[in-house]
């Protein structure tokens, strides 16, 4: 998976311009606040996903401009398509091939990408939430169907919880808790058994590159509250749920809240037997994130044979000469951007582009 040629305008501090990356490594640099996790983030919504950063669509777009735009001409199995994301009203649309495909969200899985960012500490450092979204986030980039399953549970979850706080003024509605029960666990065994099945396959993966980059330690990631029901059955994890969701009625019409579920269950990642939350320190989280996000996107290699793009946005900096190549060696032959303040000393082949004031000038 590639990208060849970026087409901006209005997009936040860059206003209108063009890039034509290279195939391999892709340098960008510059001081602060001049425009280079803004291009990552132009790349970026060529997936179809909302910023990394969390931003609302609206603040996307320039300072007083009302539309942004991103073309991006990109490559996929030998052939080349041309996606088109345009911001307006607080939405983002997206056409491919001039086609219209909707709100952007419609085309994610059509072209691949993973972004590594200092926020992501907060995989390691942060709350469950963000262990959660990161796992659901992977998932939906390989099987989107995946995300409407979310939905689904979410909406479900909304209803019952609303159920919960109504049958406290009027008991009797405590007998359609029953339906909300059921229907609530089909949607959770399947965002369980998915989530499950993925924990699964990314601690072996980051395993294996965390063993690399630390020179022996054992990093470990565990789907906690179903750890023991690894290999059930959707059907089992059901049924094992709605007798959960049961048990727990009384304190849950208490609490006007449902108690347990997907929405608060917990991803553990341990190094060498301790949680790397707790314990680790600054360089083993780092690494850990790291190797995270490189499995994310080795996964998506395995599913699509074709590894996605790598962003990394300023972490050059972080780390030594040695740590810089055992990534780089990770990332294989994957396309590469990364950003970062000062123009890097590399020995391997690589493209420069050096970012001031939103434009971009590229070297040769
Ligand atoms: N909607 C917008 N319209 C215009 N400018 C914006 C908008 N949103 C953000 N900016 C500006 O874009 C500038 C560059 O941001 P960016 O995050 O890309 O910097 P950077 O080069 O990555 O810097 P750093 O090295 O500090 O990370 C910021 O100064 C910010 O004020
Ligand atoms: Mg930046």
């Amino acid at each position: 998976m590639r990208v060849n040629f970026l087409e901006f305008k209005n997009y936040r501090n860059l206003h209108e311009g063009t890039v034509e990356f290279s195939s391999g490594i892709n340098v960008i640099y510059g001081e602060n606040a001049q425009g280079k996790t803004n291009l990552l983030e132009a790349v970026w919504l060529l997936t179809g996903a909302r910023s990394f950063r969390g931003s609302k669509d609206k603040d996307l777009v320039s300072f007083r401009a009302d539309y942004a735009r991103i073309s991006g001409a990109v490559e996929a199995e030998g052939r080349e398509n041309e996606i088109k994301i345009t911001l307006k009203d607080n939405k983002r649309m997206a056409e491919i091939n001039e086609i219209n495909r909707g709100v952007a969200t419609n085309i994610i899985g059509f072209f691949k990408a993973v972004i590594f960012s200092p926020e992501h500490l907060s995989l390691i450092k942060g709350s469950p939430e963000n262990r959660r979204k990161f796992i659901d986030a992977a998932i939906c980039q390989m099987k989107p169907v995946y995300a409407v399953q979310l939905v689904k549970y979410n909406r479900t979850l909304k209803h019952r919880n609303f159920l919960l706080k109504s049958i406290s003024h009027s008991p009797m509605l405590e007998d359609t808790l029953e339906i909300w029960d059921k229907k609530l666990a089909e949607y959770a065994s399947v965002v369980i058994e998915e989530r499950i099945k993925y924990t699964e396959e990314i601690s072996k993966t980051a395993e294996k590159f965390y063993f690399e980059i630390s020179g022996g330690e054992t990093l470990k990631i565990d789907y906690a509250s179903w750890e023991k029901f690894k290999g059930l059955t959707k059907n089992e994890i059901k049924e094992f749920f709605v007798k959960k969701l049961q048990g727990s009625r009384k304190e849950d019409i208490a609490k006007g809240i449902t108690g347990s579920g997907p929405h608060r269950d917990e991803i553990n990642i341990s190094i060498d037997g301790k949680p790397a939350r707790l314990f680790g320190s600054q360089g083993q989280q780092r690494s850990a994130a790291i190797c995270l996000k490189f499995s994310e996107a080795q996964i998506a290699t395995k599913a699509a044979k074709e590894p996605p793009i790598i962003l990394l946005d300023d972490i050059l900096s972080e780390l030594d000469e040695k740590r810089q190549n055992q990534l780089f060696k990770l990332a294989g032959e994957a396309q590469v951007l990364i950003t970062g303040c000062i123009k890097p000393v590399m020995k391997l082949k690589h493209k420069n582009f050096f970012v001031e004031k939103g434009k971009i000038f590229t070297e040769e």
